[in-house]
């Protein structure tokens, strides 16, 4: 089985950070790109970004000057979302909420063909939910791409309950042929990198909190023995504490607030404070010119 022809148009709804890269990802593989966003002007915005980064790849040698200038050609903003009719696959990469993109995929489901594919690029909620509702659920499945979208190998395929088989596989091979590692998984919370990653981070943090070791230190010792490329309190504040404190509660919640799963007072106090990373200038570390080092 072969993954949808090139010939057909892609379609990513949010133009935010993961909209961008999935967007990107999907034209430099042929595709004719498509974005929405409820805000018009993001829409285009995350076009021209997309257009940007496609043109900086040229002038740095990594792209064929021609491809380059097709793959501009190739990608617009959608002023509505009947703009997506054509549409083969449609990514949604909207905001981190039920309701909105339940709301969103009835839509849309009014638009599209009733073979094309629905992907959302959720982190942590559950696809057999989101699908709930719809006509066709079968074609509906979790995207789940990693930031950055263009540069991270890794797309977990996501079976919900009603996913069809021929879906999945087809999802499984359109990302393949776009150069991604897809990796096929069910429906459970966190699917399997957001799932794995909580003890990371939890243990990490409870170590903290019992004053076992100060931040930089457990980060030094995962990053210098462990074979970690960044700890987990300097990992949390590049993703955002607020994002990351999001996916961990959604996780323990999904597993009935089993223990196993329970969210960082720790974090809590830095995510009510403000302190939220990299974004905020302060997290778990400070950052800015003038910030100090933390010492290990
Ligand atoms: P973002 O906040 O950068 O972008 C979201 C975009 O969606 C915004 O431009 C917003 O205007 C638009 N939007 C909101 N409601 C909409 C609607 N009803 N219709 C159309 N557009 C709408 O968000 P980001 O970080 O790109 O995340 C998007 C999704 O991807 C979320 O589900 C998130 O959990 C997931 N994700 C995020 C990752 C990350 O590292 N940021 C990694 C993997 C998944």
């Amino acid at each position: 089985m072969t993954g949808i022809e090139r010939s057909r148009t892609v379609a990513v709804i949010g133009a935010g950070t993961m909209g961008q890269g999935i967007a990107q990802v999907a034209l430099l593989a042929g595709h004719r790109v498509l974005i929405y966003d409820i805000n018009a002007a993001l829409a285009a915005d995350g076009v021209g970004i997309v257009q940007d980064r496609v043109e900086r790849m040229a002038a740095k040698g990594r792209l064929d000057p021609a491809a380059a200038e097709a793959a501009v050609a190739r990608v617009d903003p959608a002023a509505a979302l009947s703009d997506l009719a054509g549409a083969a696959l449609v990514v949604e990469a909207v905001v981190e909420d039920a309701a909105v993109k339940r709301a969103l995929f009835q839509a849309l489901e009014q638009v599209v063909a009733p073979d094309a594919l629905l992907a959302t690029n959720t982190s942590s909620l559950s696809v057999t939910e989101l699908a709930a509702g719809l006509a066709h659920p079968g074609r509906f499945l979790g995207l789940h791409f990693f930031n950055p979208a263009p540069l991270l190998p890794l797309v977990e395929v996501v079976s919900g309950f009603a996913t069809d088989r021929a879906a999945a596989d087809l999802a499984y091979e359109t990302v393949l042929g776009w150069g991604k590692t897809p990796v096929r998984c069910a429906d459970t919370p966190g699917f399997i990198v957001n799932r794995i990653a909580r003890p990371f981070y939890a243990e990490a943090f409870a170590v903290y909190e019992e004053q076992g070791a100060a931040p930089a230190t457990i980060d030094a010792v995962l990053r210098e023995s462990g074979g970690f490329k960044m700890g987990p309190f300097a990992l949390t504040d590049l993703i955002g504490q607020d994002v990351n404190e999001a996916v961990t509660r959604s996780v323990w919640e999904s597993f009935f607030r089993g223990p196993k799963f329970t969210p960082s007072l720790a974090q809590r106090r830095l995510v009510q404070s403000g302190r939220l990373g990299r974004k905020s200038g302060h997290g778990w570390f400070p950052y800015g010119p003038d910030a100090p080092v933390p010492a290990p």
